[in-house]
């Protein structure tokens, strides 16, 4: 085992968007459990849209960071809740190592067939939030017509394939450039898609959405949410889920609509957090396992590896370099 953990440290505030300056890497050796704790060596780490947000405030300065993680107990002072191999989810990522107590972490159902990945993207957080939001929040029917923005992100893909096997009509999904919108209709099992910088959203949803739509599921916010508010039929439902396109650019104009929308086609927008919503996450392993195992359901995800490339992993979505959950592995074959 090696005697060296690292811990990623922010070092400062940014304004705008992030840079690997703003970010260190600090050399401790492993910590060694106290009783009534254990040792993970982390595997996976998850990097978010949220982390940006907390860069503003939230994440301390010089001191590690939070971030949902997946990892194998290698030493443990509480064998029967912390078994010694066991592979644990928790929110101690960004880091190498974590010492953790039994209440800080989740023991992971394992599925044969299913890559381990999973648990930080379809299975996880990403995958719940496009559930809860799908069947919590627009409360989708068979047949209704759905559009997603950021679809082909983490939340974007789940979205996507989980309204598909849930009996959605048409598909149309926005994203930044022409091979994730090629990806999203010859893939993931989107009807039409559009590249959002290719005109006024409102103008390209019109031509992708002739008739209108049912549900829009946000993760953007901004023109998106103006636009597909116009193009809702009636009794509609807008799914706030996130708002990315202004993490980086707080200076983005808040979305504008015709607020006699709301009343006039009895709209309804609701946002929400996932973690509000833990209670679904065994309906959501019933829901998409067996899909996964039967093939109807694949995973969409950009794996970088090495724990020494979380930071540049992070930028990278920021910009939209990932396809699906972004994902950081500590090596191949994993
Ligand atoms: N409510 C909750 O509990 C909850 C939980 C998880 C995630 N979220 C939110 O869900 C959204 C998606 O999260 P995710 O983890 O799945 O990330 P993601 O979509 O995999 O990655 C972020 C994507 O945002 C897009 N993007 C960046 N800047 C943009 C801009 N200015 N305009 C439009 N798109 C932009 C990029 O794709 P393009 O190439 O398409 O621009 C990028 O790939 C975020 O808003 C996040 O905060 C909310």
């Amino acid at each position: 085992m090696t005697s060296t953990a690292l811990t990623v440290q922010q070092t400062g505030r940014p304004t705008g968007f992030p840079t690997p300056d703003h970010f260190r890497f600090a050399e401790s050796p492993v910590p060694e459990p106290a009783p009534g704790t254990a040792l993970v060596e982390n595997l996976y780490w998850s990097v978010d849209p949220y982390h940006r947000e907390m860069m503003d405030g939230d994440f301390a300065l010089n001191a590690p960071l939070e971030g949902r993680s997946l990892g194998r107990i290698i030493a443990t002072r509480d064998p029967v809740a912390l078994p010694e191999g066991e592979i644990v989810f928790h929110r101690q990522g960004w880091r190498t190592h974590a010492v953790v107590r039994p209440q800080e972490v989740r023991r992971l159902p394992r599925y044969d067939g299913v890559p381990l990945s999973a648990h930080l993207s379809l299975l996880g957080g990403t995958g719940l939030t496009a559930y809860v939001g799908l069947t919590r929040i627009a409360r989708l029917r068979e047949g209704e017509d759905l559009f997603v923005s950021a679809a082909a992100g983490g939340v974007g893909t789940a979205t996507g394939r989980f309204a598909r096997l849930l009996g959605a009509g048409r598909l149309i999904g926005s994203a930044g450039t022409a091979e994730k919108v090629r990806y999203l209709t010859g893939q993931v099992g989107y009807d039409a898609a559009f590249d959002y910088h290719e005109g006024p959203v409102a103008d390209l949803l019109a031509k992708a959405a002739p008739t209108g739509i049912d549900v829009f599921v946000d993760n953007v916010g901004g023109a998106h949410l103006g636009a597909a508010i116009g193009a809702l039929r009636e009794r509609g439902r807008v799914v706030r889920v996130g708002t990315v396109g202004q993490y980086n650019t707080p200076d983005t104009p808040p979305a504008v609509f015709d607020h006699a929308d709301l009343v006039e086609k009895s709209l309804r927008m609701e946002g929400f957090l996932v973690r509000d919503h833990q209670d679904v996450q065994e309906e959501l392993y019933a829901f998409a396992v067996p899909h996964l195992l039967s093939g109807a359901l694949a995973l969409d995800e950009t794996v970088v590896d090495g724990f020494e490339r979380i930071v540049e992993a992070f930028l990278l979505m920021l910009r939209g370099g990932n396809t699906g959950k972004i994902l950081v592995r500590r090596s191949p074959g994993l």
